[in-house]
């Protein structure tokens, strides 16, 4: 067949090489989901080992569109990690649903296992375990999988962070649970400017997951609705940057591992300044994460010093958006004490060794 012909205007400037992406892509015009999407959803597949990804236009709406596929609704509880962005929780109240917060482990940040079990009622539908900053928790994770299983728990994984990492078994996160769901806004280890992606080797929930992003339509840009859906669609201009950024993936992985090293060494023996425990072996960080004293101090002097941190995520029931009562001592000193150092892969060695010193000055003394 010549596929060229399919081309409907192929521009006589045009060069062999956009002339050959051109026939192998056979846009045809579309610039919503087309051939760049299905190639940036199978390189997800193969990267995380997953049997399906459908990818969506944010990391919020891939967390809700799993809710909304899996049936949680109005009245059901969801529980999930005190410590996350907001953006977890969220994506559930939407729903009509009420998340359930629990503490996290001190060393991870991760969901605890006790307080999740004595936070389930008669109500609890589902459990998002979100890995903060790549991490998996302590406890083995079949232990959480197992017990969602015994006890009829939906168990979803929010990887927003966590594209790169995996559980010690090599298992990437994301893909234990029903489904997972990935972020790529600006920060995340690949962007495609905003975008998102969910992760699930389930085939039923899949074909419910694609009907629900694309209005309901009983098949492929027809106009027959056999159910409710909506528009959650990615683009092809989304995917075309989805799929350059997939290929320096393996490059920012080793990038993000070598800098949280520098790190570490430049800021040991500080122990006013305390970097989480990290397996470089199966995990990345996105962020260099760290517990300090005087964090608003040492803020203010990077800032006067042209370096730029955040404040780590506050414990979410104090929100004015939740304001819920609760005993959350681990995310509460996070939320008093936990600062994100610069991260950007584009940093230096020199420019992180610079950091480290300046800090180093600050506490000089205090
Ligand atoms: C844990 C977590 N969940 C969800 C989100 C939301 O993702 P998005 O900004 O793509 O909506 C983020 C974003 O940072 C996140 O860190």
């Amino acid at each position: 067949m010549d596929t060229a012909k399919f081309i409907p205007q192929m521009e006589p400037w045009f060069g062999t090489e956009e002339k050959e992406a051109m026939i192998k892509y056979k846009e045809g015009g579309w610039l919503t989901e087309f051939n760049r999407t299905l190639e940036f959803e199978k390189r997800i597949c193969d990267f995380t080992g997953s049997k399906h990804c459908i990818v969506v236009n944010n990391g919020t709406i891939s967390l809700t569109l799993m809710a909304l596929a899996a049936g949680i609704g109005y009245g059901d509880e969801v529980i999930v990690p005190n410590y996350t962005m907001i953006a977890t929780p969220n994506s559930v109240k939407i729903l009509g649903a009420n998340p359930v917060f629990v503490d996290v482990e001190p060393e991870t940040l991760c969901m605890d296992f006790d307080k999740m079990k004595s936070a389930v009622t008669e109500k609890t539908k589902a459990v998002i375990l979100v890995n903060a900053n790549g991490r998996y928790p302590k406890y083995k994770i079949d232990k959480l999988v197992d017990y969602c299983t015994v006890n009829g728990l939906i168990l979803f994984e929010d990887s927003a962070q966590s594209l790169g990492s995996f559980y010690p078994n090599k298992v990437h996160q994301g893909t234990v649970g029903l489904a997972g769901s990935f972020s790529f806004s600006a920060p995340k280890i690949i962007s495609t400017g905003q975008g998102g992606a969910i992760v699930t080797n389930d085939d039923d929930f899949n074909f419910k997951l694609r009907r629900l992003k694309d209005f309901g339509r009983s098949g492929g840009g027809n106009d027959t609705h056999d159910s409710i859906g909506y528009n959650f669609k990615f683009t092809e201009m989304q995917a075309v940057i989805g799929n350059e950024q997939m290929k320096k993936l393996e490059w920012r992985i080793e990038r993000k591992k070598q800098m949280y090293m520098r790190y570490k060494m430049g800021l040991k023996g500080l122990d006013k300044v305390r970097m989480f425990d990290q397996d470089l072996d199966s995990t990345t960080p996105w962020f260099i994460d760290v517990l300090v004293e005087d964090r608003q101090g040492l803020h203010d002097f990077l800032k006067t010093n042209g370096i730029g941190t955040r404040f780590m995520y506050p414990p979410i029931n104090s929100q004015e958006a939740y304001k819920l009562q609760g005993d959350y001592p681990i995310s509460n000193y996070v939320g008093m004490n936990g600062l994100w150092l610069p991260s950007s892969s584009q940093l230096s060695d020199s420019e992180i060794d610079r950091i480290c010193n300046l800090i180093r000055s600050f506490y000089v003394g205090h």
